[in-house]
């Protein structure tokens, strides 16, 4: 009996901690929530740190600023006037990361390419059971986290979520809910998801160099297999073929005009399908023999 009690009380200051570190508000007492944004010297991070310290209260997300250069992330922090912490590391300084990482709950990054400069990150990650959240599309390195990673993430609850961008968030989250309120709402499963992109503007030199890193590496060739990022159950060919990537415009009757393949659909398509393959695995399929298509449409 005694042990029974003492038991409990270690299991209920265990449960504290949990609490108090993950910034949820006890009673009038809100604990912040400890977040770092890696990279935040880069032309994307420094967007980042900007919205961040426009919406992100202080007194509700303690957050901090990270990358390999003192000088140049004090500069942002000037710059976006926030009160918040320099942290310095090299990414290919695995002790410095572990010292951030170990000390972060969620962990967001743009430092890229990230091939190059994500390995130490996401290692510290799962090791430190720290959130993470990049910016990647560069699927066949995804490919080799999701074999080196996966399983041990999976089994302790940390989260890495390595493609959170624009040509993954749109696609993936977009079909989810499109799926979910077909199932939902109309009580009918969904077959095929048709996206349309248009996109402005051009190309910063870090997704060149991610570009440029990826189609210079051996694994180039891995970005056309189109279950790329899926669990590795087998897919007949019949399958592979109806999945093959567009590789010339066609006439969309349903827009009633033509469409060319969209550049990012080697990427998106890849992220679509291993949320629908997990998703299935989960006995919560999206529907059967369900299919995603994307295109850019000439309006
Ligand atoms: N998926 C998408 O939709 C999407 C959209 C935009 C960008 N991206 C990706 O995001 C990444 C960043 O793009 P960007 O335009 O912001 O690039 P960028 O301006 O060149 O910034 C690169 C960042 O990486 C840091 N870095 C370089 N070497 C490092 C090292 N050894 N250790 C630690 N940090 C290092 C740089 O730090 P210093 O300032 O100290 O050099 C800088 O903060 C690229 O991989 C790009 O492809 C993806």
């Amino acid at each position: 009996m005694r042990l029974s009690r003492r038991s409990t009380w270690i299991c209920a200051v265990t449960v504290t901690r949990i609490v108090l570190s993950s910034g949820v508000q006890l009673g009038c007492l809100i604990v912040p929530t400890m977040l770092s944004l890696y990279g935040a010297s880069g032309f994307v991070g420094k967007q980042t740190a900007q919205y961040f310290a426009k919406h992100a209260s202080l007194q509700l997300v303690r957050w901090a600023i990270a990358g390999r250069n003192r000088q140049k992330l004090e500069a942002v922090r000037d710059k976006i006037g926030a009160a918040v912490d320099v942290l310095v590391a090299d990414s290919q300084d695995q002790q410095a990361i572990d010292a951030i990482v170990s000390q972060t709950r969620v962990l967001l990054t743009t430092a890229g390419p990230f091939a190059l400069y994500g390995n130490t990150l996401v290692d510290a990650c799962v090791r430190f059971q720290t959130h993470y959240v990049g910016i990647t599309g560069e699927t066949p390195w995804v490919r080799a986290l999701i074999d080196r990673y996966h399983a041990q993430a999976a089994a302790d609850g940390t989260r890495i979520i390595p493609c959170c961008s624009f040509n993954s968030v749109p696609s993936d989250l977009g079909t989810y809910l499109v799926v979910r309120y077909l199932q939902r709402e109309l009580g009918v499963p969904c077959q095929r998801v048709n996206a349309y992109f248009q996109a402005v503007g051009g190309f910063n030199s870090g997704t060149l160099a991610s570009a440029f890193n990826l189609y210079d590496s051996p694994e180039a060739a891995q970005m056309n297999h189109p279950f790329l990022l899926n669990p590795s159950t087998p897919h007949p060919q019949a399958e592979d073929g109806r999945k093959r990537d567009p590789q010339t415009p066609s006439f969309d009757a349903d827009l009633n005009t033509w469409v060319a393949p969209f550049f990012m659909g080697v990427v998106n398509t890849r992220i679509v399908r291993r949320s629908a393959a997990l998703y299935e695995e989960w006995q919560q399929p999206y529907g059967p023999s369900f299919t995603y298509h994307r295109s850019s449409p000439r309006f």
